[in-house]
């Protein structure tokens, strides 16, 4: 096979943990003879810096054209705390998502054996969690219509029936593929989006007979995830719930440094980590690189080649069981291992295959 691969490395310490992806794609590839090429482009505080736009042009052609990117991460502390600031390193992320129209973002919450321990939910709890959360997005708050002035301000959640019906179809077919458990997640009782959400839902369950769909609050359904959170198996919600969700689902697992995603819709896949850009860890190569390494293994499966995303899922399970971790995940008493490290140790075990 033949893959272009557009990589869109960003801020803070996305350029570091590209290299490694990067890195970890290009071992594989060789291993299984596909040939693979790179095109980088920029993106986020990086792309404002050389170019004044967050996602300029150059960079979408780049994106367009590609089989796939493996984006890293955006943002910079420069523009945290300016409220006034008119261009954001943000805007180049959501305007990718638009443009290349990425209506589902698939975030595995998964756990490592190895790691239960650093998670800060009690191991009972958290051993076996395995869950899907397809979120939104493209639709709901994050890009409805806003207004804001000095005393009022607003975002609007709109969603449309296809919108609605497009994503469920994602979670119906990830559940059909898993354990056959979908949890539509809304907030039915307040919000008339929400509303649209659920019957929607509930018409197309019929049509899953094979699936099991229950609808939990929002609320609800962020207390289950720490009282219980081997009850999910997929679950699917809009836009905003969806961020803060995975959020909370990440921290189950222990670190955020490993959770990879995949967003896919009408164009061009896009593959990243789900944690941001850590800018107090830019250049120190502390960054846990699993996360992006984890991403090429969700990007191989997607055209197909299980073998070779399996083959990156157990690089990364040895390098775990063989202590070479990140300073955040290791062992009392153990090495602490860098970015680079951490990479070149799963390019050498995959070269060894
Ligand atoms: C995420 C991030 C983004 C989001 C930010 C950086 C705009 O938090 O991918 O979850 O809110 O979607
Ligand atoms: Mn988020």
């Amino acid at each position: 096979m033949k893959l272009n691969i557009a990589v869109l490395a960003g801020d803070g310490i996305g350029p570091e943990i590209s290299v490694q992806g990067v890195a970890v794609m290009t071992a594989v590839c060789k291993k299984f003879g596909h040939e693979v090429d790179y095109k980088e482009a920029l993106v986020g505080a990086a792309a404002i810096d050389a170019v004044g736009d967050p996602f300029p042009e150059n960079t979408f052609r780049i994106c367009k054209e590609a089989d796939a990117v493996l984006f890293s991460s955006v943002g910079d502390p420069k523009f945290d705390n300016d409220p006034t600031a008119k261009v954001r390193p943000e805007q180049g992320l959501l305007a990718m998502r638009k443009k290349l129209g990425l209506f589902a973002n698939i975030r595995p919450v998964q756990t490592f054996k190895c790691l239960v321990h650093k998670s800060p939910l009690k191991d009972e709890l958290v051993n076996g969690a395995d869950f899907i959360c397809i979120r939104e997005l493209t639709g709901g708050m994050y890009f409805g219509e806003k207004h804001e002035g000095d005393d009022m301000a607003y975002d609007t959640n709109k969603y449309t029936r296809p919108e609605v019906e497009r994503i469920l179809k994602v979670a119906y077919e990830y559940a059909r593929r898993r354990r056959k458990h979908l949890t539509v997640v809304d907030k039915a009782n307040v919000l008339a989006s929400s509303r649209l959400w659920r019957k929607v839902a509930q018409e197309m369950a019929l049509n899953y007979p094979d699936v099991t769909t229950d609808y939990m609050y929002v609320d609800n359904a962020a207390m289950r995830m720490i009282q219980e959170p081997t009850f999910f198996d997929v679950m699917v919600t809009e836009n905003t719930f969806g961020d803060i969700l995975t959020d909370e689902g990440s921290c189950i697992t222990g670190s955020m440094g490993l959770l990879p995603s995949a967003s896919t819709g009408e164009s061009t896949p896009v593959f990243e980590p789900i944690h941001g850009s850590w800018p107090q860890a830019k250049g120190l190569n502390i960054a846990n690189p699993l996360a992006q390494i984890l991403s090429v293994a969700m990007l191989l499966e997607y055209f197909g080649l299980q073998a070779e995303g399996d083959l990156v899922r157990r690089a990364v399970d040895a390098s775990l069981d063989a202590n070479v971790r990140t300073p955040e995940i290791q062992v009392e008493g153990g090495a602490k291992y860098g970015t680079k490290e951490v990479g070149q140790w799963i390019v050498d075990w995959i070269e060894k295959q």
